[in-house]
């Protein structure tokens, strides 16, 4: 009896605990993290809500699926540790994506370790609305709409405003650009990113949203300064922040801009991709600029693709004045310098009314180095790059004016002849030449290195017409001598030495 009993409670006790052990997340035991999520929390400034659904098999530890939204899909991989788990993106090879953990049947993260996210399980009615494919038109020569004969120069919101750009900040911008000696120094071009647009009314009229209530009366402010105004969309039907693009409604969205006074459209490919086919960029983007040249205002046209497709090699048929060549920048030197690199085999496509784009400045940012922010200036007019600052105008160092400013080195950027520099010589020394008009050039000794070293610069590497005749360091606004054909100055670590040499 004794016995029985005791083993009877001992039969419960043991119940219970296999019951907790199944209905507790413990973390050696994961649920699975198989199935459709649906994040909703994204509301856009125009009141939109937008919808992501991550899919996600799993196998032991190994999850594969997609994460799609109306601006993007991409494929995703990555690994599950108990209810913990970390995705990559197909280009993110060594920073996860996403992380987070599922609790009470839920997702919970971040994307980059920033924006926070919450996914549920989602239904049959959670589903990324169909776009229709329109297939792009047959291939013509879109003609020179005869603009930025020289690399277009301004200032861009996205660098440092991204979401939070509005109408103050332009008109304060604008005031700046003014009362700083940027748009006197060539900076003509104040550039809207993304997150300005609004929903498109009954007519399918694209509008602003709050943060830009009246875009033709802001053209006019911007205009009355003497500067030039810029906006942003692209050929897919969302942009890059998940805000209204222009697929279906390219003509439409160009009479819109061009009845605002818009001066420059930047055209980002973002959902595009969800669509089209590296094999459509060029008639994809024909398309809009054949709507720009058709509304008949001069509108500057830039393409931004980050380079896919060989860009440099039809961009100018499109109608287009310049195109990016990479991926984004981000305020390091890395990324900096990375996205330079890229440029050597574009070098034969630049020229004037047609650029190579590297991406806007980070310069007065705050993340990198005087001297980095002087190499990037240099590298950027030499490679004869379109010169966006993407910093506050409002509020500038005194190194970050002397470096947008300085106009000896703006001079190589907007020279006439409009050639690329190419590198002559690797190694820690990297030295970049570039051929200006006058039988003159311009030469860059960037420090790649640790440590200051010192850079010689040898008239033989220059492909002058002939003997130096006289040569000016860019920074530092002297007069040098050649000596023996060699110019030699100590450069600090990630600094440059820029010079222009003239030829007898
Ligand atoms: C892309 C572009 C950036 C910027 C953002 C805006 O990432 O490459 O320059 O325009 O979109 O969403």
């Amino acid at each position: 009896m004794q016995t029985s009993h005791h083993g009877w409670r001992l039969l419960v006790a043991g119940a219970a605990i296999a019951l907790l052990w199944v209905l507790l997340p413990s973390p050696g035991r994961a649920q699975t993290l198989a199935g459709r999520w649906v994040g909703t929390d994204r509301v856009l400034d125009n009141g939109e809500k937008l919808i992501s659904i991550l899919a996600l098999t799993q196998d032991g530890d190994k999850l594969t699926g997609t994460l799609k939204s109306e601006s993007y899909s991409m494929d995703v991989h990555g690994t599950a540790t108990g209810n913990h788990f970390e995705l990559f993106g197909p280009r993110s090879a060594t920073r996860p994506m996403i992380t987070g953990d599922l609790a009470n049947g839920e997702l919970h993260g971040t994307v980059f370790g920033r924006r926070e996210f919450v996914a549920k399980a989602a239904t049959s009615a959670d589903q990324i609305p169909e776009v229709k494919y329109i297939a792009p038109p047959a291939l013509h020569d879109v003609p020179d709409n005869g603009l930025a004969k020289t690399p277009p120069m301004g200032w861009n919101s996205w660098n440092l405003f991204a979401g939070k750009v509005d109408d103050a900040t332009v008109r304060t911008i604008a005031d700046a650009m003014v009362a700083s000696g940027m748009r006197d120094a060539g900076y003509i071009y104040v550039n809207i990113d993304d997150t300005w647009e609004g929903v498109r009314d009954a007519n399918g009229n694209l509008q602003t949203n709050h943060k830009f209530p009246d875009m033709k009366a802001l053209a006019g402010y911007v205009h009355s300064k003497g500067l030039k105004l810029g906006i942003y969309s692209g050929p897919g039907p969302r942009t890059c922040a998940g805000y209204p693009a222009s697929y279906s409604h390219e003509e439409q969205d160009a009479k819109t801009f061009a009845a605002w006074g818009i001066d420059y459209l930047k055209y980002d490919w973002c959902s595009a991709a969800t669509i089209y086919k590296d094999s459509e960029l060029q008639p994809v983007y024909q398309k809009m600029g054949g709507a720009l040249e058709a509304t008949g205002r001069p509108i500057v046209y830039s393409l931004c693709e980050y380079g896919r497709g060989q860009v440099e090699t039809w961009g100018t048929k499109v109608g287009g004045n310049l195109w990016r060549t990479t991926g984004d920048i981000n305020d390091s030197w890395s990324s900096m310098i990375g996205n330079l690199e890229k440029q050597v085999p574009t070098a034969p496509y630049a020229g004037p009314g047609h650029w190579n784009d590297p991406d806007m400045l980070e310069i007065g940012n705050g993340h990198m180095t005087d001297d980095e922010y002087r190499t990037h200036m240099s590298l950027w007019a030499l490679v004869a790059a379109p010169l966006l600052a993407g910093n506050d105008i409002r509020n500038m160092s005194e190194a970050t004016k002397a470096i947008l400013l300085n106009k000896e080195v703006i001079a190589v950027d907007q020279d006439p002849l409009g050639k690329q520099a190419s590198p002559v010589k690797s190694g820690d020394m990297e030295t970049w030449v570039k051929a200006l008009t006058n039988g003159s050039v311009a030469v860059g000794v960037v420090n790649l290195g640790g440590s200051a070293t010192q850079a010689t610069v040898n008239a033989s590497d220059l492909h002058l017409p002939g003997a130096v005749k006289s040569a000016r360091d860019l920074w530092k606004h002297q007069d040098v001598q050649f000596i023996d054909g060699k110019y030699t100055a100590e450069v600090p670590s990630h600094g440059v030495l820029m010079l222009r040499v003239s030829a007898q």
